[in-house]
């Protein structure tokens, strides 16, 4: 991860400077004396690019003079319309445009110290790169930066605020290297290892194995896992923040390491997109590492079921009957409607277990959920007003914006089987309706939601946090939830 340290405002003498340009607004401190020890170089290329701070908008000026490598100019749009997440997007603009140099400083003298370091923020969620597989990129074409110098009147507050942040971009980092990863090297077993890492910030893991998993009970999940050489695992991870003795706020993630859709298998193009169908376990693992790093003072448990769907000789046939954790038993009419099967003993599981105050599951769960919303919000699902609108108003904060969904007992009945206490799809209509429904039929009466993060996961090209890639998505969102409502 980039380096980030705070210092009082000196105008740099090497490397790069970025400057932070509201529309409108005139050199200033760092700004404007390196305007003219550079003989106004800075305020000609604004000039000549036609650079007036426009949201967004970035100007990049190469050896300006006065010793520096550049000066990346980032704009932030009107004055009155800085926000959180524009001053992180900003962040992110500036970390795109630095690659080239070791270091660099940013001028956020203008803004408060809690500011700074929502710039710092995305700069380092955005300086994020999948690295492990690329051993021929030659050293020039590597990203440089390594370090970065957030320059602002208030280095103290700033370094107490950033230490929070960068607990979560931690939570953050680990979330996107597990989706990041191939299928042939993140099976179950391997997620499973990676999940004991937490051990190491003072979360407790267990994980239960397949033996165990036939003990107790876990049909519906056994089912999807059977056609794989990978066997499946369950991870339960606890952060006892508060003391361990209140009622744990639940995170359930669909941990599907591949899903080929099993014997109702998938068409060959894209069946690549189909490694990161374990991002809802994913981000609850990456958001379990940043509740434990920043020893938030809550009492969590994270539970994701890790299995991969394949078809082979001993796969799951369309109609066959399992039955469930629950005892409810499930008509598997398309074996590629497999993560509700996962989800509904994990999180019968879940409940039975450690009676969670609350419970929210992430799934990268339906195709239907990127035809209803596309790729900008995520699905929200929820039996309970209250906590819905928290993770609205959540999701509204960090920018990981959700839009809820209907539940209706008229969806549910399209899940009647003929021979089973349900069927595992719904057909076409309200696809990721039904799918919420099924789930929800595994769900006791305590407050749950349910997001369907199939269309937000993983990012088919750049954006402001996030290069190309898989997104960590909810990972901010729960967190925030967490620290607004859950935190004594
Ligand atoms: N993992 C997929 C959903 C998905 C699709 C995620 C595209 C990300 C991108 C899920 O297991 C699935 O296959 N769902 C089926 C359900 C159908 C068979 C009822 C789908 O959406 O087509
Ligand atoms: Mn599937
Ligand atoms: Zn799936």
């Amino acid at each position: 991860m980039l380096d980030i340290e705070f210092t009082k405002p000196v105008p740099p003498s090497a490397g790069a400077l970025v400057l932070l340009v509201a529309e409108g607004a005139k050199p200033a401190g760092v700004w404007q004396t390196v305007d003219e020890t550079t003989g106004g170089a800075i305020s000609r290329a604004f000039e000549a690019a036609e650079f007036k701070g426009g949201k967004g908008k970035t100007c990049t000026i190469l050896a300006p003079g006065a010793g520096l490598s550049r000066v990346v100019a980032v704009g932030l749009g009107k004055e009155g319309d800085i926000s959180t997440r524009s001053l992180e997007e900003a962040g992110g603009h500036a970390a795109a445009a630095l690659t080239r140099d070791a270091a660099a400083a940013i001028d956020a003298a203008a803004l408060t110290a809690v500011q700074a370091t929502s710039v710092a923020f995305g700069a380092v969620l955005r300086a994020y790169r999948f690295d492990r597989y690329r051993t021929k990129e030659k050293a020039e074409d590597k990203p440089k930066l390594t370090r970065l110098t957030v320059l602002t009147a208030e280095p103290d507050q700033a370094r107490a605020a950033w230490a929070e942040q960068r607990d979560v971009a931690n939570g953050v980092y680990l979330t996107r290297d597990l989706v990041s990863e191939p299928p042939n090297v993140l099976h179950p077993a391997e997620l499973a290892e990676r999940c004991r890492s937490l051990a190491g910030l003072g979360v407790d893991v267990q994980v239960l194995a397949p033996e165990q998993l036939q003990k107790l009970g876990f049909g519906a999940l056994l089912g999807v896992a059977q056609g794989s050489v990978n066997e499946p695992r369950v991870v339960v991870m606890r952060w006892d923040g508060a003391g361990g003795k209140e009622k744990p706020v639940a995170f359930v993630g669909k941990g599907v390491t591949f899903d080929s859709g099993g014997i109702s298998i998938k068409p060959a193009a894209g069946m690549e997109d189909m490694k990161w169908d374990m991002a809802g376990a994913g981000t609850v693992i990456g958001l379990m590492a940043a509740l434990a790093g920043r020893k938030a003072n809550v009492d969590a448990v994270g539970v994701v079921g890790l299995v991969e769907n394949m078809p082979s000789g001993a796969a799951q046939r369309p109609g066959d009957v399992v039955r469930s954790l629950s005892g409810q038993t499930i008509e598997v009419l398309n074996t590629d409607a497999e993560g509700r099967l996962v989800l509904a003993d994990i999180l019968t599981y879940c409940q039975q277990t450690f009676d969670p105050r609350a419970v929210i599951d992430l799934a990268t769960l339906t195709g239907a959920i990127i035809i209803a919303l596309g790729h900008d919000r995520a699905g929200l699902f929820s039996n309970n007003d209250e906590l819905a609108q928290r993770l609205e108003a959540a999701g509204q904060a960090t920018g990981e914006k959700l839009w809820r969904m209907p539940l209706d007992e008229s969806y549910d009945k399209q899940l009647k089987s003929d021979i089973a206490d349900m069927k595992n799809i719904g057909g076409r209509p309200a696809g990721s309706i039904t799918a919420a429904q099924f789930i929800q039929r595994f769900v006791d009466k305590r407050p749950w939601a349910h997001l369907d993060i199939a269309g937000v996961a993983w990012g088919t090209k750049d954006s402001p946090l996030a290069a190309k890639g898989a997104t960590s998505f909810g990972v901010r969102l729960l967190d925030r939830l967490v620290a607004e409502h859950y935190e004594s």
